[in-house]
């Protein structure tokens, strides 16, 4: 049978490659477009979500990452350099690895999820945490970038954007059409520009009869395009997007611009709630990052502005086994911590408040 190809394989067509790039996949991309009534049920809108965790290294860096390497191996680079909040270092990382290259990392000291921090040792990155943050970091790298030989794979770097915009044509092959508003978590911004492109380009060919809105949010302690300016000391449990000057931020302007979308900013209470929504009544274990796209759907239906019917999709980025401790705190912050029992059918039965038929 055959399986799917990974995103430069499937979309060879509409991504800058030729005959003479070498194609380093992990099978990335193809990730389901998931139903989700709870939330169709607590807004009126027919909402999905796409679930991003499904990747091989479980974010949706792999897209722009199996571009960024593979053009930085037809280019001849040995090794390349990131800055990363945890998960572009374990994809370039597992990428590198692949390719038979080096991945060096930047990353904020104990700042990254341990999930993402494992993935990144386990394959092998020269992985080095920062004493700063992550926007400290990624100066860092562009600076090595310009002036040793090594490749930056952020997506500073135009291949990665251009591999994420194959999300938003796996979206519109299976709607059919585009949706009437998307909503991403935004960190850098570059995946707000990636759909955005993504869209334009499927309107532009006729697949699609409209551009949706593109939302976009950002933690409160976080949020330099919504305040419009940079924040010097980003603070949010949500460590994924804990950037104060997001590196797209131009053209995360223009997209927004183009597609009357929009920039809002949720609070790390309302980030929690999002992320035991999705858990306990959709089924889809996020990383905190992630369940922002929820957070931000629930935030905007409570302010009118999710019209009834409207097709909505959510990208939620990063799964939930990268930083499940999340899961085992309750709303009020306390430790969850599940029952102990004997080795006894009838007291468990008790337990589970079961009585015999
Ligand atoms: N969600 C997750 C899980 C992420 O890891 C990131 C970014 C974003 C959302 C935001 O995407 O930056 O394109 O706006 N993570 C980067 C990293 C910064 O280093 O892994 P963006």
């Amino acid at each position: 049978a055959n399986q799917w190809r990974g995103v430069l394989r499937e979309y060879a067509d509409r991504l800058n490659i030729s005959d003479a790039t070498p194609i380093i996949t992990l099978g990335e991309g193809g990730t389901p477009l998931i139903p989700a009534p709870a939330l169709s049920a607590r807004t009126g809108a027919r909402v999905y979500v796409k679930f991003e965790g499904m990747n091989p290294t479980g974010s949706f860096k792999d897209r722009g990452m199996t571009m960024a390497i593979s053009k930085a191996v037809e280019h001849g680079a040995k090794a390349v350099i990131c800055a990363s909040t945890g998960n572009t270092s374990a994809s370039a990382a597992a990428y590198a690895a692949h390719a038979g290259i080096t991945a060096a990392v930047l990353v904020p000291e104990g700042k990254i999820a341990m999930g993402k921090l494992s993935q990144a040792i386990a394959h092998n990155a020269e992985l080095l945490q920062v004493q700063g943050n992550f926007d400290d970091c990624l100066d860092i790298a562009r600076d090595l970038a310009n002036n040793y030989p090594v490749h930056l794979v952020n997506s500073v770097n135009p291949d990665r954007i251009e591999g994420q915009k194959t999300a938003a044509f796996e979206v519109v092959e299976v709607l059919g059409d585009a949706p009437d508003i998307h909503i991403v978590p935004v960190g850098n911004a570059g995946n707000y520009t990636a759909y955005s492109r993504g869209y334009s380009e499927d309107l532009a060919a006729g697949r699609t009869t409209k551009m949706p809105r593109m939302f976009g949010f950002q933690a409160a302690g976080s949020a330099p395009l919504v305040l419009g300016k940079v924040v010097k000391n980003p603070e949010t449990i949500a460590s994924a997007i804990r950037i104060g000057n997001p590196a797209s931020w131009e053209l995360a302007l223009a997209a927004r611009e183009a597609t009357d979308g929009y920039f809002g900013a949720i609070s790390d209470e309302k980030i929690l709630e999002a992320h035991r929504i999705l858990s306990a009544e959709v089924g889809i274990f996020v990383e905190p990052a992630s369940a922002i796209s929820v957070a931000g759907l629930l935030e905007r239906s409570a302010a009118g502005q999710i019209p009834k019917d409207s097709i909505v999709v959510l990208t939620v980025t990063g799964h939930g086994l990268k930083d499940p401790q999340w899961a085992l705190r309750t709303a009020d912050g306390s430790d969850i911590t599940p029952t102990v029992v004997p080795v006894d059918t009838a007291e468990i039965a008790g337990v589970l408040g079961l009585s015999k038929a």
